[in-house]
């Protein structure tokens, strides 16, 4: 009888609660109002010709890499930083081989890693989500060969210390070591600035958040060329599709589009942030487009549902027992949000007493 690899039939099933979404969504840390209107127009012109033919990644790998200053051979997009993961998973991890993650941290560095037979090893974060760079350091071994890190962290919304992160790297020179900044427009930190120092340094970053297209699925897998060649290998030569591919440059001029939204994102974050401290609710400060906080009870969830508001539960996550996390979008949609927080406890399902770890 057929029976996938044991590594496959071990692996746990992700399903993101993806059914139903009618309302505001502030589950999935999408951009809650969509592209650039530059974007849309694109849209309208594709024509059956460009959908009739294969698509041709290089000249759109050329602008993006252009735009993040990088030459084009440092540059692989891919069919969503999911796909990026899954190439460096396969490009680099042989079964037994260690990688190493963060928990709580974003759900498919695990799934991708434990697919090819790796050995996941989990490093909890230190008290309240705090990077653990002593921790990670000294689970270093011989045979880590995969080091997945988001910068800023999903579900938390912290960020590492750029320094710790440099040493991380420096200490696994087997090792990839992948610094996703999907979330890097609303916090402005990366390590590109660092990364030519290091071949064995990644960055990825994604036109899923900002950006507002995760529904075309594209992304950037950025590196030291010699290693991009290895990755490209993996790849499949259409990963990307050509839509994506014709938007793409749209997306990239309309920077006035992408500066607003995030403004309005991070002011809504700061409202926030201030609402539950002064609600006394805990919550982690942020650097994405969304917030972790512990409201305590699963009721919450459903009685935001209820005001037409998805939010997202994040309490089966490593230390977010009770946690919530909400997703930020322009000024309009946080005023719909503060609105339905401004009611009482007790209507929203909020546990009383609830404190950090
Ligand atoms: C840290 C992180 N990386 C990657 C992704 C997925 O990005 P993409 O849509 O480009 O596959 C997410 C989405 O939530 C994320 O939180």
């Amino acid at each position: 009888m057929l029976s996938p690899r044991e590594a496959v039939r071990t692996l746990p099933s992700y399903h993101p609660p993806l059914g139903g979404r009618e309302g505001l969504r502030l589950d999935f840390n999408e951009n809650t109002v969509g592209c650039s209107p530059r974007v849309l127009a694109r849209l309208r012109q594709i024509s059956p010709e460009q959908l009739a033919r294969y698509p041709e990644r290089e000249p759109v790998e050329k602008a993006v890499a252009e735009f993040l200053g990088v030459s084009p051979p440092e540059a692989l997009l891919t069919n969503g930083v999911d796909e990026a993961i899954h190439l460096l998973c396969e490009t680099y991890l042989e079964p037994g081989d260690e990688a190493l993650i963060v928990v709580p941290t974003y759900s498919m560095f695990r799934i991708y890693a434990a697919a090819t037979g790796a050995r996941v090893i989990e490093v909890p974060a230190g008290s309240d989500f705090r990077f653990p760079t002593e921790d990670i350091l000294s689970r270093i071994t011989s045979r880590t060969r995969l080091i997945a890190i988001a910068n800023p962290n999903n579900p938390t919304g912290t960020v590492a210390p750029q320094q710790d992160l440099l040493r991380i790297a420096r200490s696994a020179p087997s090792a990839a070591v992948l610094i996703d900044e999907a979330y890097f427009e609303f916090c402005g930190l990366s390590m590109l600035d660092y990364w030519r120092e290091i071949p064995n340094l990644f960055v990825t970053r994604t036109f899923s958040k900002a950006y507002g297209l995760a529904g075309l699925r594209i992304g950037v897998l950025l590196g030291d060329q010699d290693q991009i060649r290895s990755l490209r290998r993996v790849s499949s030569p259409y990963n990307v599709n050509g839509v994506a591919l014709a938007c793409l440059p749209d997306a990239l001029a309309d920077q006035s589009y992408i500066r607003e939204y995030v403004d309005e994102v991070c002011e809504g974050r700061k409202r926030l942030q201030d609402t539950l401290k002064s609600n006394g609710i805990p919550f982690w400060p942020s650097q994405g487009n969304f917030v972790l906080a512990r409201f305590g009870s699963p009721e919450f969830i459903q009685k935001m549902r209820q005001r037409g508001i998805l939010v997202r539960d994040r309490s089966s996550d490593h230390g977010c027992e009770g946690c919530v996390r909400i997703t930020l979008g322009p000024r309009l949609h946080t005023d719909r949000l503060l609105a339905a927080l401004q009611e009482t406890p007790q209507e929203l399902g909020i546990a009383q007493g609830v404190s950090k770890p």
